[in-house]
């Protein structure tokens, strides 16, 4: 058998050598799914074998399976990159194999929970009072927050939905933006609150919820409310107006909720921080780590202005719990997750590496460099751009689906680089999303001339 060293260090090796590789792979893999199936399938097996050739061998059948989406041509979904600090402390993660659900499992990890909470919403410029909790994903963040809205709203008119649950229970509406992301409805899902009960707000040519029709619908909505708003939507990156929504939802007693995945970052930029003027007076904000402030997957991040509502929604007791509630943090209290992931030491990394100054300069350069992009790729012949580059999203088209639809295959298939497919008004469209530490001018240029390239394999000319 190995020794744990050995592995540990073969086992960085291949990581670094992935690692290096990244500028030249293709960024999505070319490997048929059946080579990889048969390449890590079989039997289970019977007997044991040596870790360090388990290890070796997944790691030689699996890679050539790996989307690139560490590299810095990948510009698919809004997923983010990872800080090399933050790769650190995430192998120091799994090494010291924190149960961090409560702070006698790990007083590390509780503690530095309680910093990064600390340091971020200083950062974001949110309330100092708020309080926080690290999450999967922004997916669980949007559950955790609007399970603290329902616990709320239902409280204040007398109704613990902890004891009684929903069943005759006061109906709860919900106030969102046609170009909410498909998250928060599912969030809604598993906490009792189906389609029907969401009003929707209609949204203007960039996907932001108009004011007018929200104070519109509130007037007429009756009983326990949440809005939901949205800093930064999906495909154009485009910011709900914060002011105005907040002094609309304030008139009222419902609960602003904020899905600010990947657009809340930029609150920690000086030069940007005016797109969420006003997001501070919400109640809560869902975001990812693992997004745009590159610290590997996964971790999302939940903030709450009350405490107290957000304590007594997700909090859960046990006489094994030793010294629960004498600690200085408990995350169970905080969070839908009982054992769970140390997930705080990759942000502490992240936000010690770069520092305020680091993160707003990740944010401007990802937004630079995505205008670079659009500015370039609209001259490319039949190129459409469909939104105004606001953050670090770029949508376009070229002439019809079906053209638009062809090219983006060819650039997929051309390993340069990777982007999606969406629909916009109802036809094809290309999403773009720069978020990754490592993108470059060079990378905007080559990603570019895949464009070229592919638009010539259509027949057009790439002269412009
Ligand atoms: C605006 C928005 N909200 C929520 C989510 C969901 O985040 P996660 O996949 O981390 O749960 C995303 C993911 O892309 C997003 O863009």
């Amino acid at each position: 058998m190995s020794d744990e060293r050995e592995l540990l260090f073969r086992t960085a090796e291949i990581a670094a050598g992935y690692l290096e590789s990244l500028d030249e792979r293709s960024v999505f893999p070319r490997v048929p799914i059946e080579d990889l199936a048969a390449a890590l399938g079989g039997r289970l097996p019977e007997e044991p074998s040596d870790p360090l050739a388990v290890v070796e061998e997944m790691a030689q059948a699996v890679e050539p399976g790996v989307v690139a989406t560490a590299g810095s041509r990948y510009f698919g979904y809004v997923t983010g990159g990872a800080l090399p600090a933050t790769v650190g402390a995430d192998w120091l993660t799994t090494i010291w194999d924190q149960c961090a659900g409560l702070g006698v499992l790990g007083p590390s990890a509780m503690v530095v929970e309680e910093i990064v909470g600390d340091w971020l919403k200083d950062l974001l410029g949110l309330p100092a009072h708020a309080s926080f909790a690290l999450t999967t994903g922004c997916q669980m963040a949007h559950v955790t927050a609007l399970a603290t809205a329902r616990h709320k709203i239902l409280s204040s008119r007398g109704w613990d939905v902890r004891e009684l649950g929903l069943v005759d229970s006061p109906r709860i509406t919900v106030v969102a933006g046609g170009y909410r992301h498909v998250t928060v409805d599912r969030a809604l899902r598993l906490l009792g609150i189906g389609g029907a009960q969401i009003e929707v707000v209609a949204a203007d040519e960039h996907g932001r919820m108009r004011p007018d029709a929200l104070r519109a619908a509130l007037t007429h909505v009756m009983g326990p409310t949440i809005v939901c708003a949205q800093a930064g939507e999906v495909n154009t990156g485009s910011f709900d107006a914060f002011e105005e929504i907040v002094g609309i939802v304030r008139e009222t007693d419902a609960w602003l909720h904020v899905d600010g995945a990947f657009g809340l970052w930029v609150a920690a930029s000086p030069t940007r921080r005016h797109l969420v003027d006003g997001v501070d007076g919400a109640d809560s904000w869902a975001m990812d780590a693992h997004k745009w402030l590159n610290v590997p997957y996964d971790c999302g991040l939940v903030f709450c202005a009350d405490p107290t509502a957000h304590t007594a929604s997700m909090t859960m007791k046990a006489s094994y719990f030793e010294g629960q509630g004498k600690w200085q943090r408990d995350a169970v209290d905080w969070t839908p997750e009982s054992s769970r992931r140390a997930r705080a030491f990759t942000v502490y990394a992240a936000l010690r590496s770069l520092g305020r100054q680091g993160v707003s300069d990740l944010v401007d350069r990802c937004c630079e460099l995505a205008g670079r992009f659009a500015a370039s790729v609209s001259e490319l012949p039949e190129c459409q751009l469909l939104n105004d580059v606001v953050i670090n999203q770029v949508l376009f088209r070229f002439g019809d689906d079906a053209t638009t639809n062809a090219v983006l295959a060819r650039v997929q298939e051309s390993g340069e680089a990777w982007m999606g497919g969406t629909i916009w008004d109802g036809r094809a469209a290309i999403r773009l999303s720069v978020s990754n530490w490592r993108t470059t001018e060079d990378d905007i240029r080559r990603t570019v001339a895949a464009f070229e390239n592919a638009l010539g394999g259509s027949g057009y000319s790439s002269a412009g």
